[in-house]
C-alpha cells in the first residue's frame, strides 16, 4: 500500500512535535545516533551536510573542527537546533531552513551528507537522496539512518497496515530499503541493525558513479 506524505503535512507535524521532539526522540534513538556520526568517519576540516537535522540532537556528536550545515524544512524545529548550537557554542555549525528535495548548494560541495530518522519523513525520498548524491563529492560518504519496511511477512505486513495512520502523524512506517537505494545508484558499503529490538537500519554509502 502506497501512502503518499505531504510537504505541507510534514511542516504541520513538526511544527507541533518540536516543542516536545527531544523528550521522545533522544534517548530512544541515542545509540543509532552515535553509530551514525562515526560511519562519516570525521576527518580534520571535513564539510558535513546534516539534511533534516530537526532540533540539533545529534550536534554534540561532531568534532569542533568539521565544517557542519544542517538543513530542514521545519522553522519551528530547526529554531530548536539554532538554541542547541548557542547552548554547546559551536561556530562550525551553520543551520538553514530548505526543502531537501531541492538543496540551495553547488553540485559536490560537501565531503559528507548524513540523514538520521529523516528519509521516511520526508514526502520524497528519492528527491532527497538524488539531492544527497549531487551535493557530495565524488567518493564522499553517505549515511542515512531510518526505519524501513522489514523484509519479514508478517512484520512488514503490520506496518503496511500502520502506513495510513503513519502518515497522518508525519512518517511512512513501510518504505522499503532495497528499491531506494536502486532508485538513485547508491550500492551500500554497509547495513548495520541497531536501536531497540535492532528495528532500524544504518546503510553507508559511497557516492560512485
Ligand atoms: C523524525 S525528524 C528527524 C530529525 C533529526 N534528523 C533527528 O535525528 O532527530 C524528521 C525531520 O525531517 C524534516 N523534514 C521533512 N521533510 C523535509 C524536507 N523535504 N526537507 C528538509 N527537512 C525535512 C522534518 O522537518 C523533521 O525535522
Amino acid at each position: 500500500m502506497d501512502v503518499a506524505l505531504e510537504k505541507r503535512q510534514v511542516q504541520r507535524a513538526y511544527e507541533l512535535y518540536a516543542p516536545v521532539y527531544d523528550f521522545i526522540f533522544d534517548w530512544i534513538f541515542a545509540p543509532g545516533r552515535t553509530a551514525a556520526v562515526k560511519q562519516l568517519a570525521l576527518q580534520r576540516s571535513d564539510s558535513v551536510l546534516e539534511v533534516g537535522i530537526g532540533t540539533g540532537l545529534n550536534l554534540p556528536l561532531y568534532p569542533a573542527t568539521c565544517q557542519l550545515t544542517g538543513i530542514d524544512l521545519s522553522q519551528e524545529m530547526l529554531d530548536k537546533a539554532v538554541e542547541r548550537v548557542q547552548t554547546l557554542a559551536m561556530p562550525n555549525v551553520t543551520l538553514k531552513v530548505m526543502d531537501a528535495t531541492s538543496l540551495d548548494f553547488g553540485d559536490n560541495e560537501f565531503d559528507k551528507a548524513v540523514a538520521t530518522y529523516t528519509i521516511s519523513a520526508v514526502p520524497d525520498p528519492v528527491a532527497v537522496l538524488n539531492e544527497m548524491r549531487r551535493v557530495v563529492k565524488p567518493d564522499g560518504i553517505i549515511v542515512i539512518l531510518n526505519h524501513f519496511r522489514s523484509e519479514r511477512r508478517l512484520t512488514g505486513w503490520v506496518e503496511d497496515l500502520l502506513a495510513p495512520v503513519c502518515t497522518r502523524l508525519g512518517w511512512k512506517s513501510n518504505l522499503p530499503l532495497a528499491p531506494l537505494l536502486e532508485q538513485v545508484g547508491l550500492v551500500p558499503e554497509s547495513i548495520t541493525q541497531v536501536n531497540m529490538f535492532k528495528g532500524w537500519r544504518l546503510v553507508k554509502c559511497i557516492n560512485r558513479d
